[in-house]
């Protein structure tokens, strides 16, 4: 098992920064960005089950929407920018889609930075009801009874 304590600046004031400090941080810096990736796909999962009124849950309708791309023959970053639409949904149900245009705006074209902003343009796959409610009832089983889990559905 790594304990070993990261090197972290010494300074307090972002004046006294020194190039030593500097360094450091730019490292974690690059360390950290290695790892996005991970975040995003751990933060996309938490659509998982938020159905919002919808029939599906969001992370299905993300999954079909970039899947209807996919079929569409669009290029991968616009099959992304389509899986990634709705990533800001938990944190910012207002406005979510500024949330993933901000998220992906470093990294994709002009043209579908914009359409990811302007979340009616993203087309919208077909949806179903009862996976959503299964997902939901899933998690909603997970919740209450945490130990053991889900208890066991009965019928069909
Ligand atoms: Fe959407």
């Amino acid at each position: 098992m790594n304990t070993a304590v990261p090197d972290r600046a010494k300074f307090h004031h972002m004046k006294d920064g020194t190039l030593e400090d500097w360094t450091i941080i730019g490292a974690e810096v690059q360390a950290f960005s290695k790892t996005l990736y991970q975040r995003i796909i751990d933060h996309l999962l938490l659509l998982e089950g938020d159905c919002g009124g919808f029939p599906v849950d969001r992370l299905t309708h993300c999954l079909q929407t970039a899947t209807l791309a996919h079929k569409d023959g669009k290029d991968e970053e616009y099959v992304v920018c389509a899986l990634l639409h709705d990533i800001g949904d938990t944190l910012g149900p207002a406005n979510h889609a500024d949330i993933a245009a901000v998220l992906l705006q470093p990294y994709v074209s002009e043209e579908n930075y914009w359409m990811v902003k302007r979340p009616v343009l993203v087309r919208l796959p077909a949806r179903k009801t009862e996976r959503c409610t299964q997902r939901n009832e899933q998690k909603a089983n997970k919740r209450t009874h945490p130990k053991t889990g889900p208890p066991r559905r009965s019928g069909p």
